[in-house]
């Protein structure tokens, strides 16, 4: 067997790499032929059931790309399901749950998830890859707000409207909510790492679209628990959400070793709010993407010259990938992102 390229993890602790480590949210999916092939077979939750098909997906993008991890093929509903509430993945639109969760009624009747009997292909997939990758394995779990923001409105809606009026008007259904949903996530959570994941990233993804305060109240507390206990597990856990300009400080008080940047915010403005004292992920546009390579070359460039050769950073981008991405351009950037050295701004002479 070949060497274990440990850049990511050693990015994750903010010690000294050889080069930028890089991997893409969504690098397993929509815009790679393969996977599109495999998926004319199959149904899309049939591909995350099947231990040996998740672990197929999970290295396509590996076979193309230099990319310094692998993150598992799964979906941020797979615990749902496994708590036993039914829910369709539509095309375009994402999960879709039949029976959306509005009443205190509904709320204790939620079942804790069991891992180990409930998605057992899960942890098989990550066994199969633990044992033969030649990068890190990142699992992953949905944060207890934006799996809320799919069970309370039933389906991807802007701004998620009625999950923050379920918060604001009924604390109390809204809190016992939050406590379920996060001791779920933690027993996922420590079944991932017990299989073998070398980091855990939580996709919050919908923290943005509340007010500070209301993240404090709402849902700090629980991400904070959830980061904490995992801590003694040793692995690095990435804290990534869209529209977090206003919260990155308090999304670093959780705990996290990583926290995820999405586009809208400088990095390095974000990363001196954050006192350099957190590893940082992300900031390219997925929609750079989409433009010629001279293109994304200036947009990765800046990002790299704002990170200024600091360790704690890791390549990708602000969101997933979108389905239109060319992968000969993720793998050129992969190739032009490992081979940037960041030269120190020239003293002026006199
Ligand atoms: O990053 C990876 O490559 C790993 C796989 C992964 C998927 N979903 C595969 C997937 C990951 C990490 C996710 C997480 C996920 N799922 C999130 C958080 C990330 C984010 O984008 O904020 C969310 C919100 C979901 C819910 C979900 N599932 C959505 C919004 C969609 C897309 C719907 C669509 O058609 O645009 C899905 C389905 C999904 N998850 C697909 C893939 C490859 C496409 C399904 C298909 O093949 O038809």
């Amino acid at each position: 067997m070949g060497s274990f390229n440990d850049r990511f993890l050693r990015a994750c602790r903010r010690e000294p790499v050889d080069a930028t480590p890089v991997w893409f949210m969504r690098q397993a999916g929509r815009y790679l032929p393969e996977y599109r092939a495999l998926r004319e077979r199959h149904a899309f939750l049939d591909l995350c059931r099947r231990p040996e098909l998740a672990a197929e997906i999970t290295r396509m993008p590996l076979r193309r790309f230099a990319v310094d991890a692998a993150i598992l093929f799964s979906d941020l509903t797979i615990p749902l399901l496994g708590m036993g509430i039914p829910l369709a993945i539509e095309e375009g639109s994402g999960p879709v749950i039949e029976a959306p969760l509005r009443r205190e009624a509904d709320v204790s009747r939620l079942r804790l998830l069991e891992p180990e009997a409930d998605v057992p292909f899960v942890l098989k997939a990550i066994r199969i890859l633990r044992e033969e990758l030649p990068v890190p394995l990142i699992g992953f779990l949905g944060g207890p707000f934006t799996l809320a923001c799919y069970l309370v409105e039933g389906r991807a809606a802007r701004d998620f409207a009625r999950t923050r009026a379920l918060m604001f008007a009924a604390p109390t259904t809204w809190h016992a909510l939050m406590e379920r949903l996060t001791e779920s996530l933690r027993r996922y959570a420590m079944a991932q790492i017990a299989a073998g994941v070398h980091a855990l990233q939580i996709f919050e993804s919908w923290i943005g679209i509340l007010h500070p305060q209301d993240y404090r109240t709402g849902v700090h507390p629980y991400l904070r628990h959830l980061i904490e206990s995992l801590r003694p597990m040793g692995i690095p856990v990435i804290l990534f959400g869209t529209g977090t300009a206003a919260l990155l400080e308090d999304l670093a008080e959780t705990g996290a070793t990583v926290i995820g940047l999405d586009w809208r915010v400088p990095l390095d403005q974000a990363w001196a709010r954050l006192r350099h004292r957190v590893a940082v992920q992300g900031n390219l546009d997925p929609a750079v993407l989409l433009s010629p390579f001279e293109v994304v070359v200036v947009h990765a460039e800046r990002i790299l010259r704002q990170a200024g050769g600091r360790p704690g950073y890791i390549f990708n981008t602000g969101h997933g990938l979108l389905p239109e991405t060319p992968p000969d351009t993720v793998a050129r950037l992969v190739d032009w992102v490992h081979a940037y050295r960041w030269d120190p701004p020239m003293e002026r002479r006199g």
